[in-house]
């Protein structure tokens, strides 16, 4: 039988390809941010030390069958005795840009009231250190520590929150205005009062009504407010502050018009409560059609406060959720992701690189921010052993890898994407996965406390040199 002739071996030599160049351009803007993340109770430790008033999570944390195996945040990495050594290794690795918290609790232990100094002193001495090592500070003022006394008297459902929040923000940003330029206002509205009121999956592990959560919601869009008006009035020159979210992200199934339109639809639905709120100066007629009795209550003056302008927006990416035009009353469809597709060992966190690309230029299209930093981005496994002194996380590594050159066509396609933080810079006390889920490029061995720079902290160290993809 004659091969066909395209299959018949060619009678003379290929020649040999002239070059072996890259066809991807990867190259960040010069004055792209390349930073890694964390958050107080999830790092520091040293839970009742130096008049550190106990937190929602402290308490949650004892309740038995609350959190994986009755972990604790009492010790996690222990960075609040060893923070010099960690930016000492951040530095080492290039990384000159670190998001982290201020745990609330240290500076006022019952949220209002007595301020307690050695709270304030602790981030001093942080300051000082990540200066000396040439790390600029991006300081979140509430990464879900709230004072348990706060929570005593009501937590995020009642408005001594936002009192003690107004107080708390105006002091922290007094204190450190000469060390801090740029600052976040609340992270994550949704995991602290949809799941802490909500579900009760997380920290206080309440169940309370839809209109009670509703309210929580509320609360919190009016801290940030505050946030944003304490950074104006003391926050000193060159100050630039914003809200980090984890909105709903969508991505159209395929990206032709009709898809692209049915996952903005319902991009816009799915965050009108917070970010469509924020930029509206008020709740929408669509979104308080859709909650109906259960809309919060909103007093004079409040979207005011909760609509200043800020400078940025910040945006956790984790995941996102396929969508595709439909003929149902609202023009789309969203699919829920089969039970084998391809996620990390956190159950919610499916692996959709597209994500980063759609919720940026959503974001920029639908509320007009005129700059975008991802705030997180990053991959929980557990099991990461240490062998032979590295930890050959190539999965994490091809996460990031991954969703930055999503990250790289928004840019390209004229999104305003200013930076990008990767969670975490080591691994941490994951909330109610406890330590079991490791988010970390550095691994922590938590009973040593000995650090070890995985591949991934190698890699994203080599991408941050090079500014580019690799
Ligand atoms: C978002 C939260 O802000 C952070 O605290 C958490 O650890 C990561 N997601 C991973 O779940």
């Amino acid at each position: 039988v004659l091969a066909p002739a395209s299959l018949a071996a060619p009678t003379q030599p290929r020649p040999a390809p002239a070059t072996t160049a890259l066809t991807y351009a990867s190259a960040f803007p010069a004055d792209f941010v390349f930073g890694v993340a964390a958050a107080s109770a999830q790092i520091e430790g040293a839970a009742f030390e130096d008049g550190k008033g106990e937190s929602v999570w402290d308490r949650f944390a004892r309740i038995p069958g609350k959190v994986y195996q009755g972990h604790t945040p009492d010790v996690a990495c222990d960075h609040y005795h060893r923070f010099d050594e960690d930016f000492a290794l951040m530095a080492s690795l290039g990384i000159k840009q670190y998001r982290l918290s201020i745990a609330w609790p240290r500076i006022y232990p019952n949220g209002d009231g007595a301020l307690n100094q050695a709270g304030l002193d602790f981030y001093h001495r942080v300051f000082a250190s990540m200066k000396k090592h040439g790390i600029e500070p991006w300081v979140t003022l509430f990464h879900w520590d709230l004072p348990q006394s706060l929570e005593d008297r009501g937590g995020w459902t009642s408005r001594v929150t936002v009192d003690a929040f107004a107080t708390y923000s105006d002091t922290v940003v007094k204190a450190f205005a000469k060390d801090v330029k740029h600052w976040i206002t609340l992270n994550e509205i949704l995991c602290f009062t949809l799941l802490g009121y909500g579900t009760g999956t997380k920290a206080p592990g309440r169940k309370e009504s839809a209109k009670v959560v509703n309210q929580t919601y509320h609360h919190a869009l009016l801290c940030h407010g505050h946030g944003v008006r304490a950074v104006r009035k003391f926050g000193g020159k060159g100050a630039v502050v914003g809200l980090t979210d984890n909105c709903a992200v969508s991505v159209p199934v395929t990206e032709k018009p009709a898809d692209i339109a049915a996952a903005k639809a319902w991009f816009i639905d799915r965050n009108a409560q917070i970010l469509g709120a924020i930029q509206a100066g008020k709740y929408t007629a669509n979104f308080l059609a859709r909650v109906g009795a259960d809309a919060p209550d909103v007093r004079p003056g409040d979207f005011a406060l909760i609509s200043l302008p800020t400078d940025f927006l910040g945006l956790n990416i984790y995941s996102g959720t396929f969508v595709r035009a439909a003929k149902t009353d609202t023009g789309y469809e969203a699919l829920t992701n089969p039970t084998n597709y391809p996620r990390a060992d956190s159950p919610w966190l499916r692996l959709v690189p597209q994500s980063m690309y759609w919720a940026t230029r959503f974001c920029h299209e639908v509320y007009g921010h005129a700059a975008i930093y991802i705030t997180e981005n990053g991959c929980g496994y557990d099991d990461e052993p240490v062998v032979n002194g590295e930890v050959v996380d190539l999965h994490r590594r091809d996460y990031v890898r991954a969703y930055l050159r999503e990250a790289h066509r928004a840019i390209s396609d004229g999104v305003p994407l200013n930076g990008y933080f990767l969670w975490s810079f080591i691994d941490n006390y994951e909330w109610e996965d406890g330590y079991q889920r490791r988010f970390g490029i550095v691994h922590c061995d938590f009973a040593t406390q000995v650090r070890t720079p995985k591949l991934s902290a190698r890699y994203y160290s080599d991408v941050i040199k090079e500014r580019k993809i690799l």
